[in-house]
């Protein structure tokens, strides 16, 4: 009989506009949890599975009207955490993701202007209680983010946007950080990434000062 109790999963959500710089402090993150002998997983919305990925090809480069982007961000996210999250979850992994709900709230709430109540209601629906343990919100202006996208490669539906969009999808991450100010913290991105790191790494330790 097995009477050890398995260690305690950590859900951690990487958030931002698009051209923020939050991917690259992934892999750093992902290495130094792992250096530190935790299971790491690390994924992605929309996506992270086989069907959740088919959706996330979809609700980038196919037009559609803003309900339906919303319901297929949802239904991936469904799929991702039935077949993938709450599994590595379960058995103590820590879950690394570059964006879950709250980019939804930021792009299709704040961004596209769709009604908040009804993600709402999605995100109760589809998480059933879940939760990010914590959420670091890569935060930059809109202008210096869209700098930082014109180095890479051609647009999504979303990176093509302009200025305007991203400053509210931003405004979107704030008000959902301060409505959360435990789950969420704010990252300067707008800083060397050396500096964006030392604050990820800081966050982190002093969260779970035991690692
Ligand atoms: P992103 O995570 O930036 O990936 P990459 O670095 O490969 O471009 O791209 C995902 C895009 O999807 C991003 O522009 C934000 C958007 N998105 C939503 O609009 N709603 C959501 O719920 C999620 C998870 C992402």
């Amino acid at each position: 009989m097995n009477l050890k109790t398995p260690p305690a999963g950590r859900f951690i959500t990487l958030e931002g506009i698009d051209g923020a710089g939050k991917s690259s402090h992934l892999e750093a993150l992902r290495q130094w949890c792992a250096d530190r002998g935790c299971e790491v997983l690390v994924t992605r919305e929309p996506g992270g599975t086989a069907l959740a990925e088919r959706l996330r090809e979809l609700v980038l480069h196919e037009p559609m009207d803003p309900l339906t982007e919303a319901l297929l961000v949802f239904a991936a996210r469904r799929d991702h955490l039935v077949q993938v999250i709450e599994p590595a979850l379960a058995r103590g992994a820590w879950v690394l993701c570059d964006r879950f709900t709250d980019a939804s709230f930021a792009y299709q709430g704040a961004g596209r202007g769709f009604d908040l109540a009804l993600l709402r209601t999605l995100e109760q629906w589809v998480q059933q209680g879940r939760q990010p343990d914590l959420t670091l919100w890569f935060d930059a202006p809109a202008e210096l983010a869209a700098q930082r996208r014109t180095a890479a490669r051609s647009p999504d539906r979303f990176e093509a946007m302009d200025t305007a969009f991203f400053q509210r999808v931003s405004s979107g991450y704030g008000a959902r950080a301060a409505a959360e100010p435990k789950r969420f913290v704010r990252v300067d991105a707008s800083l060397q990434r050396e500096a964006v790191w030392q604050q990820v790494l800081s966050t982190i330790t002093s969260r779970w000062p035991a690692l």
